[in-house]
């Protein structure tokens, strides 16, 4: 079967021009530009390391925390800069303290390492964590609130809602959700990890606890580039995972919150401050505004989880709106016969060996099957998802 031809918009970035490449969604990808850009960033901190961490970098970052607040509206001085949304979730959940009994509800559909930071600080703390079931294949966003409503009791402590779930990648109604759980006294902590580039997110409107979302993901950002967001009355709860300086050092005109996660100790920020040129330039160099972009990759996954579903006869597993820059597909209702989540499954190898194409096959206990997930990017186009629709109805 002959490969398809990359888009025009791949040569801004450089992926191996070999594989067919369907899972953004990881790990993201970086176009040239940016990588450029955070290079200059590291190349000026060595010309005076000095007057780059103590004079040049405080000022960049406060740039980029304005850029970044300007795209999820809230206020710069509620935002940290940190590597990733697993470092987000782990800032919230080791900060707060919980009491034996408390409860904290999380759905079966979160994304593992986060789970198991849960499950550590609840292991610590006595705390409960109370797993929410919800369906897959699903018809529509009400079964997701019950479900999750269902589980509030007067010990929930604390929720953890995903915008947009890793391995069904459900669009869940985190807007709704967020608004019931915090009216009734459920601290939120929204894991935006696929949010910020991917969909709009209004944090002000939204009024999560917290939110974390990854940069690196649907912003394209260099990788180690996500934020956490803490609300104003929250913020003395939350510390960052490394203490340093900022517990201590004068407060001036900022808060203890500004400080402790400005400084966590010597590392690579050039990451950090490249994002306002990414905002900008990633925008200009494909010629569309974020909206546009979000609304261009939501309906190109669409459209190629509609050419796999037809090629192989499976009912789509989710309505249309539920759906937005990643796709899962259940291929069969039987798990393959691997042991754990972590083994790879031989058709993904198969896949990656055989016909060059880069997208996760797994197998699931709960809820049970065998799943692809796709994803759409800037530099996808419809021909690659009919490559993959070929190839799966041959392998399969
Ligand atoms: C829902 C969700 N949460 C958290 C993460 C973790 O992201 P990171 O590895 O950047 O911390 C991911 C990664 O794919 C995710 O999908």
């Amino acid at each position: 079967m002959i490969q398809p031809k990359k888009s025009e918009m791949s040569k801004h970035w450089r992926l191996n021009e070999k594989i067919v490449f369907l899972n953004h969604g990881s790990y993201g990808a970086t176009p040239t530009i940016v990588l450029n850009e955070q290079k200059r960033w590291q190349l000026l901190l060595e010309k005076d390391p000095v007057k780059f961490f103590e004079d040049i970098a405080p000022k960049a970052l406060i740039e980029s925390r304005k850029a970044i607040a300007n795209l999820v509206n809230c206020d710069y001085e509620d935002l940290a800069l940190i590597e990733n949304a697993t470092s987000g979730v782990n800032i919230i959940l080791r900060s707060l303290k919980f009491d034996e009994g408390d409860e904290i509800i999380v759905p079966n559909h979160a994304y593992q390492a986060c789970r198991n930071t849960i499950d550590y600080v609840a292991e610590k703390s006595g705390a409960v964590v109370v797993t929410c079931d919800i369906p897959f294949p699903i018809q529509g966003n009400q079964i997701i609130i019950d479900n999750i409503m269902k589980c509030v009791t007067e010990n929930t402590k604390l929720a953890m809602i995903d915008t947009v779930t890793s391995p069904t990648g459900l669009l869940m109604p985190f807007e709704e959700l967020v608004g019931l759980l915090e009216s009734k006294g459920v601290n939120v902590l929204l894991d935006a990890a696929h949010g910020i580039g991917m969909i709009p997110l209004d944090i002000e409107k939204i009024g999560a606890s917290y939110t974390t979302s990854n940069c690196h993901k649907w912003l394209c950002a260099p990788k180690g580039s996500a934020f956490l967001h803490v609300r104003k009355d929250l913020q003395s709860l939350i510390h960052p995972l490394t203490i340093s300086h900022g517990m201590t050092a004068p407060l001036g005109d900022s808060t203890r919150f500004r400080h402790e996660f400005d400084w966590t100790g010597t590392r690579d920020v050039s990451a950090w401050c490249a994002l306002p040129f990414v905002i900008d330039e990633f925008s200009k160099l494909v010629g569309m505004n974020w909206n546009e972009i979000m609304t261009h990759n939501r309906k190109l996954v669409i459209k190629g989880r509609n050419i796999i579903c037809e090629k192989l006869s499976i009912i789509p597993p989710c309505p249309e709106n539920m759906i937005s820059s990643i796709a899962t597909i259940k291929i069969s209702s039987k798990q393959v016969s691997i042991t754990d989540l972590y083994e790879i499954d031989p058709l993904h190898e198969k896949l990656l060996e055989d016909y060059n194409i880069q997208v996760p096959v797994w197998s699931w206990p709960n809820p049970q099957g065998r799943y692809i997930r796709i994803s759409a990017q800037i530099y996808n186009n419809e021909d690659e998802y009919k490559y993959l629709a070929n190839i799966l109805e041959k392998c399969l």
